[in-house]
């Protein structure tokens, strides 16, 4: 359950900006001034169209990317500060482990599951021989990976087993938090449905936190506590999940809410994204497409104000 006294990590005005290829200036935020929290145990969903900033956010947590801005303060260290090669020996960088979208691609091919499993060992813990091996059947007993298919390689495996790899070697090395981008959008919808029981199942087991992203509104629901709700690198909404879902204030969580099926009329959105490029900082980035807009919020840019852990950035949000 959420621990707001102490979270495991708390995320401060993180930014996230690329340069853009031949516009010299001119910069792409994919992440601006992001803030949220996660506690011990607990599962944070992020969610919001293609394109928002979700991969960007979480490989910046990962350190994956550098920050441009910001903190990141996990335990109590701030990992934004730390430079690379101190974090490549950090236990920062064990505890936190990312689950990647498309097990096809983040397996190497000529890896057996069981050397991919023992990789972070190898890179990441003193354990080695014997001990790293029973490490390894330990783990892949737990994501429920037979012994007699730890010897195959990626194309010797089906999809559910692949993400079963990719699951077991995020957690041989004992994380607190599991970052999750998409982990079952490559799977078929009977495979996603046992390999999220699983992750729901493990969280509970091994006390671990989760920022897990997905587009599917229904399985955020169902795997976490809260979910935080972003549009074109901004949070626009963040609180218990089943409030964002059984009444969403931001008019952008409205129309995503809208689209589940049995949510009641669906709200079409009409307009394009605003470009994530040299945006104004005037403005609402919803402004355009918002069915509430009004000129106010091409003028004046809302703040995220939270109100009893629900929290949301716009000016007519009751
Ligand atoms: N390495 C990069 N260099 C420049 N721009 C990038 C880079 N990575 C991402 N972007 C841009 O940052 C923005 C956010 O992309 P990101 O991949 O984080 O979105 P996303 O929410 O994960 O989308 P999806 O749901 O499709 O996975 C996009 O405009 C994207 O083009
Ligand atoms: S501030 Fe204005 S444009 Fe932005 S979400 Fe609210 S009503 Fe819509
Ligand atoms: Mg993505």
């Amino acid at each position: 359950m959420s621990d707001t006294a102490s979270p495991l990590l708390q995320v401060e005005k993180l930014h996230k900006r690329f340069p853009v290829a031949g516009k010299r200036g001119s910069l792409l935020h994919a992440v601006d001034d992001v803030n949220f929290t996660i506690g011990a145990g607990e599962s944070l969903g992020l969610v919001g169209e293609s394109g928002c900033g979700k991969s960007t956010l979480v490989r910046v947590l990962a350190r994956l990317l550098d920050t441009t801005e910001g903190r990141i303060v996990f335990d109590g260290r701030d990992l934004a500060e730390m430079p690379a090669r101190r974090f490549a020996q950090a236990a920062e960088r064990a505890a936190i482990q990312m689950v990647f979208q498309d097990p096809t691609d983040s397996l190497n091919p000529r890896y057996t599951a069981r050397e991919t499993i023992a990789e972070p060992l190898r890179l990441l813990s003193a354990q080695r021989g014997a001990e790293a091996a029973a490490r390894v059947d330990e783990v892949a007993e737990q994501v429920g990976l037979p012994q007699s298919l730890l010897s195959r390689y990626p194309h010797q495996l089906s999809g559910g087993q692949k993400a079963r790899v990719g699951i077991a070697r995020a957690l041989a090395v004992r994380p607190r938090l599991l970052i999750l981008d998409e982990p079952t959008a490559a799977l078929d919808v009977s495979v996603q449905a046992v390999v999220l029981q699983l992750l729901d199942r493990l969280r509970r087991e091994l006390q671990l936190s989760y920022l897990f992203v997905s587009h599917d509104l229904n399985v955020v629901r169902l795997l976490t506590d809260r979910v935080a709700v972003m549009y074109l690198g901004k949070l626009v909404e963040l609180g218990p999940s089943e409030a964002v879902f059984r009444a969403p204030k931001h008019p952008y969580t409205q129309a995503l809410v809208s689209a589940i099926p049995g949510q009641g009329p669906r709200i079409r959105l009409s307009g394009e994204v605003s470009s994530p490029i040299d945006p104004p900082s005037h403005a609402c980035r919803f402004h355009g497409r918002c069915p509430r807009g009004e000129d106010r919020c091409a003028r004046e840019a809302p703040l995220f104000v939270d109100m009893r852990g629900h929290g949301v950035a716009c000016h007519f949000a009751a």
